[in-house]
């Protein structure tokens, strides 16, 4: 079954709790928080208070996106603040194995993102220990990109190798998803979609916006 994961960084902060809340009304599955350090991507975000501040806010599964140099660092706080997810990049850890037993020693679900460019087919090893594999479809940094051309290719091999080594993992996409790529990525093979302005700059207001891009998807 497809799933929505709103992303919040296209949310105007001074109501977060308030827009979260409506794209929960719009069937959103989870919500996506993008974490950025300055290093691994050009620009900065947000830090575990904000997952703290949203947690007593929503009974949605927060998901944490760490788009950080060393991920290993700030695990924990995330969880202590309240997230069920922790997703790192392949780029910054090569060998991922030790963060992967350190999230599931938490008792959370973990999942390993990779940037466009990045050869697909080298996360195939870890599939079988992991709950979500996030194909990146722009370079991450910046909310509002548009969706990377190859992107739908990418999506095609992931999932085979995933049918392959471990089909309950979810394969994510994450970067320019609206009305037009949620379409194409779906029909690549990917099953939940991550989605910032689409549904928090769309005119529709986040809770349809949240409701049509599921339908868009086949749910
Ligand atoms: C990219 C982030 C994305 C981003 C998506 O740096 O990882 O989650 O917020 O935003 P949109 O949907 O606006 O491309
Ligand atoms: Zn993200």
């Amino acid at each position: 079954m497809p799933a929505i994961a709103p992303s919040i960084l296209a949310a105007d902060f001074s109501r977060l709790g308030e827009l979260v809340r409506l794209v929960e009304a719009g069937g959103a599955d989870r919500i996506h928080i993008d974490v950025m350090d300055g290093h691994f991507v050009p620009n900065l975000s947000m830090g575990s208070v904000v997952v703290k501040g949203l947690r007593p806010v929503t009974q949605l599964p927060l998901e944490v996106h760490l788009m950080v140099e060393d991920p290993m660092r700030f695990v924990d706080g995330f969880v202590a603040a309240g997230a069920d997810t922790i997703i790192f990049h392949l780029e910054v850890q090569p060998d991922p194995v030790p963060l992967l037993q350190q999230i599931r020693g938490l008792g959370k679900k973990v999942g390993l993102a990779f940037n466009p460019d990045y050869p697909v087919d080298r996360i195939e090893p870890y599939l079988p220990d992991i709950d979500l594999a996030l194909c990146m479809t722009v370079f991450p940094g910046f909310g509002g990109q548009a969706y990377v051309a190859d992107s739908d290719e990418r999506i095609r091999l992931l999932r085979k190798l995933i049918d392959r080594s471990n089909p309950r993992c979810e394969l994510e996409v994450d970067g320019g998803i609206d009305r037009a790529t949620i379409v194409r990525a779906s029909a690549a093979g990917a099953n939940v979609f991550v989605a910032g302005t689409a549904i928090f700059g769309s005119e529709l207001g986040p809770t349809t916006a949240t409701r049509d891009l599921l339908t868009l998807a086949g749910r």
